[in-house]
Parts: structure tokens; C-alpha cells; sequence
């Protein structure tokens, strides 16, 4: 299973197929699984569907690595509108930004004032900005940039950060955001990294996932824990009932369409519960993403390839 992982992550960054999959009626039917639609109104509509389910969303413009700074505006306008529609229909809703949309590889400096923009623009809203993670050659400027804005006075909050539990740095990532009060979503990681700086078994990232875990909700920061794993989540919910953490300090996240049981069960037991609603053209590197994590998803695939 692993090298199936790598291939379908190797494929992720496959222009021609991108371009194949982004523009075909194929394309479009199979990512509805994973992807609210094209458009920003597709992510509005979803929001409120999952809303008047009592679950929160976290809204992602899908897209990555633009290649100008021009691209990198006009991908931050769209999350200056979503912050918008989310003020105006009162959802409860925030955003997830990837840098590499941000132009970082342009340049750090363009990428943190636009961050920087849209957690003003969240503070003066009630939302809240999310710095997703990405490769491990972004890590460090990822945290960097996220621990800039949190220390502006003004921002404090508004923006956090996510921790892969794959990579062997993240205790000490993990121990410094919380020293600094950043809020943490927690995950295991979707990339392919080398074993010199991440762990190559499964349970060895379950393993760190879990104390990983414990020292967030420990914290009493509200952090996010985003898994599907309904092991880790129960150990994670009998971990803050041991120690009475009120279920109202912490969250669980989950992305759009993968285990809505799950999601509706943490709800009527009175977890918190956020889901990730990723819209846009550009769906195909994320859509690829999710199939590496469960490769059994080939098999919904090829069910709907030969139906077409
Ligand atoms: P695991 O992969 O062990 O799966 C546990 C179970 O969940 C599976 O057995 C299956 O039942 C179900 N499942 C998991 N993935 C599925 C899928 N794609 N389709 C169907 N079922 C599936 N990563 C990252 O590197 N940077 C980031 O910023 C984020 N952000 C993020 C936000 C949120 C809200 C979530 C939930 C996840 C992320 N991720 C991420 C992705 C994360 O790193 C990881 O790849 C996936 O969550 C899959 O790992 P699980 O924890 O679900 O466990």
C-alpha cells in the first residue's frame, strides 16, 4: 500500500492529467465526492447544509503553488468575498489558505501581508483565518509566518496553524505553539516525505498522533484534532473525559464526504465537530490527495469511469 500512497501522490502533481481531469464531464462527476462544486455559491450552499446539521465548516479555495503575484491576489479576493457571504449569512464558518496560493514561492513577505489581510479582515468579522500544511520544505516559513501575524496585538487568534503527526519535529513544534497560544489543528499528514524526517509506519504516526493529541487538549487552547480514525478519536475523547476537559474546548474536523456517520455521532454525543468544504476548478491535487489516503477509494473511481 505504501508505494500505491506515493504513486497516487507522484500523480497528484501530473500536469497533463490535472489539465485531462480539471476540464472533463468525467472530472466533474468523480470529484463530487470530495468537493462541494466549482464555485464560491457551491460552497455556501454546502455550508449551510452542513450547518443546520450543527456542524461548523472550515471553507478551502482549492488551488496551489500560483506561479505570480497576480495569481496570488486575486486567489485572496476569493476568500475576501467568502469572508464576506460568511458575515452576511451569519454560517458558522471559517477559512483554510494554503501559502503556496499565497505566492510564498513568489515570495514570503507577499504571502504573509496577504495572510496577514485576511485574518484582519476575519478578526473584524468573528472568523477566523487557518494556515493549512503542506510539503515539509514549507514547514518552517509556514510557522514562522503564522507566528508573525498571532503576535500583532490586533491579530491575535484569528490565525492558527496545522501540525502534521508524521513529521519528528512536531513535539517541539507542538510544545512552542502552545507556549505561544497558537490554536493547532492537528493531523497526520497527506504528503510523501522521506523517513529522514518523518515516521514510515502508520502506527508509528498513530503513536505520535496520540500524544500529540494529549498535549493539545491538554493545553485547553481550543485546538482542532482532524482524523477519521475512529480509534484515535475515541482514545482522544476518553483522554479529555478522564481529565473533565469540557468537550466545548477543543473541536473535531473531518473532511467533506469521508465518514459523515462519524461526524453526526460526535454531534449527538455534544463533541464539536468542523468539516473541511473544499470548491473550485482547480480540485484535481486535493482530489488525489484523499485517494492516496484511502486507495479502496480507486475502486469508487473506477466504478463511476466505467459508468460514464
Ligand atoms: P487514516 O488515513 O488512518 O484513516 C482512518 C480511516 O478514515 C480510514 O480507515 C477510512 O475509514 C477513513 N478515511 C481516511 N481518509 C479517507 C478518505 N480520503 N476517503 C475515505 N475514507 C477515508 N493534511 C496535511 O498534510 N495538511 C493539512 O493542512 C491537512 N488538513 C486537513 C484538514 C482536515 C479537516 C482533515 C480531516 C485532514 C487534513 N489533512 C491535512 C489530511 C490528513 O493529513 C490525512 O491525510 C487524512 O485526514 C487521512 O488521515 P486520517 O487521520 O483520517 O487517518
Amino acid at each position: 500500500m505504501p508505494i500505491l500512497r506515493s504513486t497516487l501522490i507522484a500523480l497528484s502533481h501530473n500536469r497533463p492529467l490535472r489539465r485531462f481531469f480539471e476540464n472533463s464531464r468525467l472530472g466533474a462527476r468523480l470529484n463530487s465526492r470530495f468537493i462541494a462544486g466549482t464555485k464560491l455559491e457551491d460552497a455556501l450552499r454546502v455550508a449551510e447544509a452542513v450547518n443546520r446539521q450543527g456542524i461548523a465548516v472550515t471553507l478551502d479555495s482549492l488551488g496551489e503553488s500560483v506561479t505570480s503575484s497576480t495569481e496570488a491576489h486575486r486567489a485572496a479576493d476569493v476568500y475576501h468575498r467568502l469572508l464576506d457571504s460568511i458575515a452576511g449569512s451569519r454560517s458558522s464558518a471559517n477559512i483554510s489558505v494554503k501559502l503556496t496560493q499565497m505566492g510564498v514561492e513568489q515570495s514570503p513577505d507577499l504571502a504573509e501581508s496577504i495572510v496577514a489581510g485576511l485574518a484582519e479582515h476575519a478578526h473584524a468579522t468573528g472568523s477566523f483565518v487557518r494556515v493549512d500544511m503542506e510539503e515539509s520544505r514549507l514547514t518552517q516559513i509556514t510557522l514562522d509566518i503564522v507566528r508573525r501575524i498571532h503576535a500583532r496585538a490586533a491579530l491575535r487568534g484569528a490565525v492558527g496553524v496545522v501540525i502534521q503527526a508524521y513529521l519528528y519535529r512536531s513535539h517541539s513544534d507542538v510544545e512552542q505553539l502552545i507556549a505561544e497560544g497558537i490554536r493547532v489543528r492537528l493531523c497526520k499528514g497527506a504528503y510523501d516525505e522521506p523517513l529522514e524526517i518523518a515516521f514510515p509506519r502508520k502506527s508509528q504516526v498513530d503513536v505520535n498522533f496520540l500524544q500529540l493529541g494529549k498535549m493539545l487538549i491538554d493545553s485547553r487552547i481550543y485546538h482542532a484534532i482532524a482524523t477519521h480514525d475512529e480509534s484515535l478519536v475515541a482514545a482522544l475523547k476518553a483522554h479529555a473525559a478522564a481529565r473533565a476537559i469540557d468537550p466545548a474546548r477543543f473541536e473535531f474536523q473531518m473532511l467533506y464526504g469521508v465518514r459523515r456517520d462519524l461526524q453526526r455521532r460526535l454531534i449527538n454525543e455534544g463533541y464539536n465537530v468542523r468539516v473541511y468544504v473544499p470548491f473550485g476548478t482547480e480540485w484535481y491535487p486535493y482530489f488525489m490527495r484523499r485517494l492516496a489516503e484511502r486507495p479502496a477509494n480507486l475502486l469508487f473511481l473506477a466504478r463511476n469511469f466505467f459508468r460514464s
